[in-house]
């Protein structure tokens, strides 16, 4: 939502290219359904930079659900994914019948850590059947889903690795990251499948919206068929299986290029807003910011800082009290989702370095067009 007068929202949109243009074109051509030129030019302005095909849909958790379908989960399989994230892709997982295993994060840039992963395989699955399953619930191990947190990439390389060495699919949700580069190539371009989202909080949004990046045909093609209530026949009413209405319309789209066409600039905008952050924040006691491993560029989506509360003499929920009396929005991160109610069942892990991040963690406003003088009121405000 914007921000009312004198209030400095967490993620708020910015409007500020060609969206009223592209809009209205929709609305003066009738083109404002789930067809028309724009949702074309959407799929084709992201397959340009990320390679392979795109294929738009509705929501970033539909584009998660299509994912999982396309690439094989099977209810009752695994799906290896971290314990730290919003909870839409652990929500996908179970919307294919399928169990999330959950997995700490590493503590130095909060993604899912490859080292623990490379651990469960190696000790705690069996090869059986040509397949690679979890020894304890003997359910097979269908995929991983990495999650780029808050902007900054997973090490995606490891990932691969591990995964494609015993025959499992990679899916990155790449929703938090459009715009992020991994060893120099952009972020979504190199999993089995990649999934996007662009809703308000998004660093660029179509209002509400999801992409599916994938290089392989046969997956693109299956997405595009099942976002579509797979039909089969272009004429009569003949389906081939289980589909969905998850197609993008076109006025979303229309305001998904023209934002599209901003991305570079506001991942630097945010990119300077994470740099006066951790200048402004560097000195004050009990405050760790975010960091960015040397082979990532984030585009600090929600700029996070740990809070000490030893060292403050305050918790990061009593912080973002007195941030709101002050009329500046700030976030605290996921509960760990191995505590999650809505994920009762899965398999019981231990995530000390999650539950320490999600417990002392404060995400500070972070929209592009947070004007210099909110930003030094925010960090005021925090360090004060
Ligand atoms: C990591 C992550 N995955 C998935 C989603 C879901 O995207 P959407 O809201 O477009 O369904 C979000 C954000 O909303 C997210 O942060």
């Amino acid at each position: 939502m914007p921000a009312a007068p004198g209030h400095v929202a967490l993620s708020s949109p910015l409007l500020g290219g060609n969206e009223w243009r592209y809009v209205k074109e929709c609305l003066d051509t009738g083109w404002v359904s789930s067809a028309g030129p724009f949702v074309d030019r959407f799929e084709r302005a992201i397959a340009d930079r990320l390679g392979g095909h795109a294929v738009a849909v509705s929501t970033g958790t539909a584009a998660l659900h299509l994912a999982l379908l396309v690439a094989g989960v099977e209810p009752d399989d695994e799906v290896l994914m971290p314990a730290l994230t919003f909870i839409a892709p652990a929500n996908a997982v179970r919307y294919v019948g399928a169990w999330p295993v959950f997995f700490d994060v590493d503590h130095e840039y909060w993604q899912l850590d490859p080292q623990r992963l490379a651990d469960f395989m190696s000790r705690e699955c069996d090869w059986r059947d040509g397949r690679l399953t979890n020894r304890r619930t003997g359910r097979r191990i269908r995929a991983v889903l990495p999650v780029d947190l808050l902007g900054h990439p997973c090490d995606l390389d490891a990932i691969l690795d591990l995964a494609h060495s015993r025959e499992i699919s990679v899916i990155e949700d790449a929703t938090e990251a459009l715009g992020a580069q991994y060893k120099q190539r952009p972020v979504g371009s190199r999993a089995d499948i990649a999934c996007l989202s662009f809703n308000g909080n998004k660093i660029i949004t179509s209002g509400g919206g999801g992409m599916i990046v994938t290089g392989r045909d046969d997956w693109a093609a299956r997405a595009r068929y099942l976002s579509t209530q797979a039909k089969d026949d272009p004429t009569e009413y003949v389906h081939g299986a289980v589909g969905y209405n998850y197609r993008l319309t076109n006025l979303q789209a229309a305001l998904g290029v023209a934002q599209l066409e901003l991305l570079d600039k506001y991942v630097e905008i945010k990119r300077l807003h994470a740099r006066a952050y951790a200048e402004g924040l560097a000195g004050a006691p009990g405050i760790t910011p975010m960091r960015e491993a040397p082979w990532a560029v984030s585009t600090f989506w929600l700029y996070t800082v740990l809070i000490d509360a030893d060292r403050r003499g305050l918790s990061s929920r009593a912080i973002l009290r007195r941030l709101g009396e002050r009329g500046i929005q700030s976030r605290p991160l996921w509960e760990p989702l191995n505590r999650s109610a809505a994920m009762a069942g899965c398999q019981p892990v231990e995530t000390p370095v999650a539950d320490r991040i999600a417990a002392s963690a404060l995400s500070l406003p972070s929209s592009v067009n947070l004007t210099p003088a909110e930003q030094s009121r925010v960090i005021e405000a925090v360090a004060s």
